[in-house]
C-alpha cells in the first residue's frame, strides 16, 4: 500500500510538491512539539540538536518542492497538503493518547509527564521515520528524482537511537509502555495513509494488488 501510494504520488509533480509539503509539515509539528516540551532550564543537548534538526527537515523539504514543481506549495493550509485535515492531528492525537496513558500509568504530571511523552511520542516517530523515507528514498532513486532524502534518513537514524537511549535511562520496563504507543501510532498512520491514497485516486482494489 505505502510503496504503491508513493510510487504514484512521485510520477505526479502536483502530487509530489503536496507530499513534500506535507512531510514538511509534519517535521514542522514535531519541531514545534520538541520546543514545547522542553525544560525552562534544564534542556539538554540532545533536545536542542533534536529540535534544530526537526526544523532543517521542514525547511529542507520544502525548498525541494521547488525541484518537482517550481513555486508550488507556499503555506500549510489544507488544500496545500495531503490528507489536509488528517496530517493535521496526527502528531496532536498521537500526543494526547501518549500523554494519558503515562499519566495513568506512571502517575507522572507537569513537566516531567511533557518530558517523558515527547520521549516516547518521538520515539514512535522515529520508528515510523526509518520506515516510510527509507521506501520514498528507494523510489526516487528509481525514478531519477531530483529530490533526495538521504540525509534525513540518517539524521531520522540517530533520533531512534537518542530516544532509545533516553527511555533506557529512564525505565527499565519502557518496552512495554513504547509497544502500547506504537500499536496506537500504527492505526494513526494506517489511518493517514487511507486518506492519502484515497486523495490521489489509489482504490483499495489496486493496493490489494501491492
Ligand atoms: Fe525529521
Ligand atoms: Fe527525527
Amino acid at each position: 500500500m505505502l510503496q504503491s501510494t508513493i510510487e504514484h504520488i512521485v510520477t505526479d509533480p502536483t502530487l509530489h510538491a503536496k507530499w513534500l509539503n506535507t512531510l514538511s509539515y509534519m517535521e514542522n509539528c514535531g519541531a514545534r512539539m520538541i520546543s514545547k516540551c522542553e525544560h525552562p532550564t534544564r534542556t539538554n543537548l540532545m533536545v536542542l540538536k533534536h529540535a534544530a534538526e526537526e526544523h532543517r527537515h521542514a525547511y529542507y523539504l520544502k525548498k525541494m518542492i521547488d525541484r518537482v514543481q517550481e513555486g508550488a506549495c507556499e503555506t500549510y493550509e489544507v488544500e496545500e497538503l495531503l490528507a489536509g485535515h488528517t496530517s493535521r492531528h496526527y502528531l496532536h492525537r498521537l500526543d494526547i493518547f501518549a500523554s494519558k496513558y503515562l499519566q495513568e500509568k506512571l502517575g507522572l504530571a507537569g513537566e516531567e509527564l511533557k518530558y517523558v511523552a515527547y520521549l516516547y511520542v518521538t520515539y514512535a516517530i522515529e520508528v515510523r521515520a526509518d520506515d516510510l523515507y527509507p521506501v520514498y528514498h528507494e523510489i526516487l532513486k528509481k525514478h531519477d528524482s531530483p529530490v533526495s532524502v538521504w540525509n534525513i534518513i540518517k539524521e531520522e537514524e540517530g533520533h531512534l537511537e537518542e530516544m532509545i537511549g533516553a527511555l533506557e535511562k529512564f525505565d527499565p520496563l519502557w518496552e512495554t509502555h513504547a509497544k502500547v504507543i506504537l500499536a496506537y501510532e500504527e492505526g494513526v498512520f494506517q489511518n493517514w495513509m487511507g486518506v492519502v491514497s484515497d486523495e490521489v485516486g489509489i482504490s483499495t482494489a489496486q493496493l490489494n494488488y501491492n
